[in-house]
């Protein structure tokens, strides 16, 4: 819900200020005009040049636009939604000071296209602020519309189109003309108030006299003829309608006569060149204009240079470009309106405007009893071909963009959800051919009386259940067939830690795999480097040991491991490999099938220093490769390979995520139920 919320707001927020933006933009003299009127009420115009005004005008289109796409395309989500939070404030602060103050009747934020009240323009920047706020605490849940590495064309593409719409709009005239003087106008129309509409009303207020007191009256208790006049004032309590040309007229110069009729009701052609200022006229294409003048009067057409400077701008400008035609006065507001140029020219036709030039672009060549050839440019060129073009040259390239980019997205997504999938369908598999049995066996050592390997075996069997490997328990001969007692039943299995290299006979103190076997024990554990070191157990005994076990239904766990100077010397791997061949790689494959691996690094054991996980994983892949070179990838993938060596709960979900490590062979960690469960629950 909120995701959509925003969604929409930011639609709107964004559309709001991509029109606010372009119509400025297509008219950066008319945005300057307002801002030279925000100045004015600020008693700032004498300090502000014009060329500042003009570059706020531009700036602040660009700017609008911009942050308008940006939000659009969700490009700089962040920043964006921030820029256009301060934005809104400042603006909403402008129009509460233009709402109390009114230094202008219209603010101007969407240029000459939609004019809107004081009032009208502060809700709508509430709201917009309101809008703006919660498009910046959520930024992120707009979605892109173009990635991440393509964005830099639209923000750059979107610059580089708005700053120049306002300086063709600028160096030409605007792009789209949304004021009541624009091609196809009729100038009577726009001046006609409409039959019932509102008028304006007033209310006349009279200062009055008698005996030396004044007094205030109106028209409804206009006082006897006691009093005496002294003032009056008019206010206008309703504003009635107003046409939108509520200004125009002509008065020739020459004469002073009103020309406005005259000009508005001519069947022919009437040329206007339009200067608000003589004095700041473009006078390059003064030729250009004299020769228009000759041929319209050749032609019989009007031709009247409408200004509002005084006679001596006029006369300076005559003597400056030699110009012979009628000189006019007219309201300068109102020829800044008509046209966006200094001087610029426009064309009447029974009071229709039928073309606009500026000064910066041909004037026309009248050839005789032809009409006035009309370009592209300055004939009646509907906003819907304008639009047309914006949509070619702007919206067509991006919506291509987006295109291709949501494609190439798309394609990406589509290479990435194959992999996903054929990673997933090979995990599958690899764990169907890596059926091998996750183990973790504990070696209890020389640790525990009778009674203390009961009872831990026993608070093993309550704590154990339903673990995700197979639990084993090595311990001291002695406690066999008690702990397999107490372990009956339930998911832990049992191993001795040794055996005899004999069968069975005179060999005192001896216990045979055999007799283990008879406890009820399923595993025993062999070559230990415990037992290599200090009871000095060969390769040789060690295989021996092997073949009993084997023979006599116990599974082995046999440890193989280098010390700490065969690390030292890299010669890890020589170690085991020779480790594996003296003892058990002489067994047949039926046979290897009860053999799990043991690597125990000597270092390791119980000095508290684990293998790190990637050293263990490839010694045990490099175990694996071996046992693949005698028994085949099959044997070698079926087969366990647990790691020991300060194995804890800690560390042993890293060991066991390891593709190699099937589990662990416990010493120190196996004598607490607790830490034993916890290594235990790594498989979980
Ligand atoms: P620790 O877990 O105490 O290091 O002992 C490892 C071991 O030797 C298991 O057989």
């Amino acid at each position: 819900m909120k995701r959509v919320v925003v969604n929409i707001l930011r639609i709107i927020v964004s559309l709001t200020f991509i029109f606010s933006g372009f119509v400025k933009a297509v008219d950066p003299l008319g945005t300057q005009y307002k801002l030279q009127d925000y100045a004015e009420a600020l008693a700032l115009q004498e300090m502000i040049p014009d060329w500042a005004t003009l570059v706020a005008s531009v700036s602040l289109a660009a700017v609008e636009f911009v942050l308008g796409i940006l939000l659009l395309f969700a490009i700089n989500r962040r920043l964006v939604t921030k820029l256009i939070l301060v934005f809104m404030t400042a603006m909403t602060f402008v129009t509460l000071w233009i709402y109390i103050a009114n230094p202008v009747s219209d603010c101007g934020c969407f240029g000459d296209a939609v004019v809107l009240t004081n009032g009208q323009t502060l809700l709508k920047n509430v709201l917009l602020l309101a809008a703006a706020a919660l498009l910046a605490l959520r930024p992120m849940v707009m979605p892109r519309f173009v990635s991440l590495s393509n964005q830099w064309i639209v923000r750059q593409y979107t610059i580089l189109f708005i700053v120049g719409v306002s300086l063709y709009s600028l160096y030409y005239l605007p792009l789209f003309d949304f004021r009541p003087y624009h091609i196809g106008a009729d100038i009577r129309k726009g001046m006609e108030i409409p039959e019932g509409a509102e008028m304006p009303q007033f209310e006349t207020t009279f200062i009055m006299e008698k005996d030396g007191v004044r007094k205030e009256f109106s028209l409804e208790d206009y006082p006897d003829s006691t009093w005496t006049f002294i003032d009056s004032k008019t206010v206008t309590i309703k504003e009635g309608y107003v046409p939108p040309i509520h200004d125009f007229s002509i008065q020739r110069v020459e004469d002073g006569e009103d020309i406005t009729d005259e000009v508005l009701d001519n069947d022919g052609y009437t040329f206007l060149l339009i200067s608000p200022h003589l004095e700041t006229a473009d006078d390059s294409r003064f030729g250009n204009i004299e020769q228009l003048y000759e041929d319209a009067k050749d032609n019989g057409y009007a031709f009247y240079c409408l200004t509002a400077s005084n006679e001596e701008g006029m006369q300076q400008w005559s003597e400056k470009t030699g110009a012979e035609y009628p000189f006019c006065n007219t309201d300068e507001i109102t020829l800044k309106t008509i046209i966006r140029s200094n001087p610029g020219l426009v064309l009447l036709k029974k009071g229709v405007v039928i073309g606009k030039w500026s000064h910066n672009e041909e004037f026309p060549v009248l050839q005789k009893g032809k009409a006035p050839q009309m370009t592209e440019a300055t004939s009646n060129v509907s906003y819907l071909k304008k639009l047309g073009g914006v949509f070619i040259y702007y919206i067509l390239p991006l919506l291509l963009l987006v295109l291709a980019d949501r494609l190439w997205a798309w394609s990406r997504w589509v290479k990435k959800e194959e992999t996903r999938q054929s990673n997933k369908l090979f995990k599958l598999l690899k764990i169907k051919k890596t059926m091998r049995k996750k183990i973790v066996a504990g070696n209890w050592k020389m640790n525990k009386n009778l009674q203390e390997g009961v009872a831990l075996a026993k608070e093993l069997t309550e704590v154990v259940k339903n673990p995700n490997c197979d639990v084993i328990i090595g311990t001291p001969f002695i406690h066999l067939a008690s702990v397999a007692e107490v372990i009956k039943g339930s998911c832990i299995q049992l191993s001795a830690e040794n055996c005899a290299d004999k069968a069975s006979g005179a060999y005192t103190g001896e216990v045979s795999a055999e007799m283990v076997k008879s406890t009820g024990a399923e595993y025993v554990i062999l070559g230990h480097s415990e037992r290599r070191e200090y009871y000095n157990e060969t390769p040789e005994i060690l295989k021996e040991k092997v073949e009993l076990a084997l023979a006599n239904g116990l599974k082995v766990i046999f440890c193989i491991g280098e010390s700490l100077e065969q690390r030292e010397a890299n010669k890890q791997n020589e170690v085991v490999k020779a480790e594996l061949a003296g003892s058990v790689f002489h067994l047949s494959a039926e046979q290897w099938k009860n053999i799990v691996i043991a690597y125990e690094p000597i270092w390791a054991i119980g000095t508290g220093k684990t293998a790190t996980a990637d050293q263990a994983e490839e010694i045990h892949a490099y175990i694996r490769s071996c046992v693949a070179e005698v028994y085949g990838a099959q044997v070698a993938d079926d087969t366990t390979i647990l790691y020991g060596g300060s194995c804890k709960a800690s560390n042993a979900p890293e060991l066991f995520a390891k593709a190699d490590i099937d589990g662990g062979l416990i010493g120190g960690a196996s004598l607490k139920a607790a830490d034993f469960k916890g290594i235990i629950d790594a498989w979980n």
